[in-house]
């Protein structure tokens, strides 16, 4: 990693997985959850410091799975990754042909300056990119308690790494129901001594 200029950013993960740790079908989410997109629009929006921004980090399949119309998206930018595409998608801020690239833009001179949270935001590879990474240091993981037919899946991890938090500040413990499907809105840790 060429660390030189980088200036260390939070990086996190923030999924809505169900039972199984599945995430999507056909290019979609595979349930209708809003108040649980709303919670992760909330999340990627939400910056400590005035004048900041938050840079999210997707796959292309995810990027082009947004509703057109959550966009333009309060303090944030937005970096795609993709070998293929050839121009910046529309609505996105820029193109990236790899994670660590994503992650050295929003942490190197110009930007550094004014991102506060990088946000992984998936699909699978994104994520496995993002767990192995030294800077993710929590994992938004919201527990859809129900079983639905996937065919994108959240990488499995290391529980005993990444420690599921009974309280974390801000967010609500107990358990949402919308739609007749229950969910929990959970947050994993990464332990600093392993
Ligand atoms: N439930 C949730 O919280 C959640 C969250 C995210 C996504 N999803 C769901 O997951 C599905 C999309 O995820 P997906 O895993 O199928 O696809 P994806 O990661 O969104 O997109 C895959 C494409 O993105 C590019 N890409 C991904 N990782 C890359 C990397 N590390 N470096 C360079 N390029 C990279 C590649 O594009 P090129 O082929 O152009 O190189 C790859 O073919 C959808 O169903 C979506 O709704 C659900």
């Amino acid at each position: 990693m060429e660390t030189g200029r980088a200036q260390r950013k939070p990086l996190r993960l923030i999924a809505a997985a169900c039972q199984g740790l599945g995430i999507g079908k056909d290019g979609s989410l595979p349930w209708r959850l809003p108040s649980e997109f709303q919670y992760f629009l909330n999340n990627v929006t939400a910056v400590a410091k005035p004048g900041k921004i938050n840079m999210l980090i997707w796959g292309k399949l995810c990027w082009y799975s947004n509703p057109e119309e959550i966009f333009p998206l309060a303090n944030t930018l937005h970096v795609v990754l993709s070998n293929t595409l050839e121009t910046v998608p529309k609505h996105a801020h820029f193109l990236c042909k790899d994670f660590e690239s994503a992650v050295l833009l929003a942490s190197q001179p110009p930007l550094s300056d004014i991102v506060e949270t990088i946000w992984d935001v998936g699909g699978t590879r994104v994520y496995e990119a993002g767990l192995m990474h030294p800077w993710c240091d929590l994992i938004y993981l919201t527990n859809v308690m129900a079983t639905f037919d996937c065919d994108v899946f959240f990488p499995e991890f290391d529980k005993n790494k990444f420690q599921l938090q009974d309280k974390f500040p801000g967010i609500p413990s107990e358990i949402q129901e919308e739609n007749g499907i229950q969910f929990k809105f959970e947050v994993f840790k990464k332990r600093t001594d392993v």
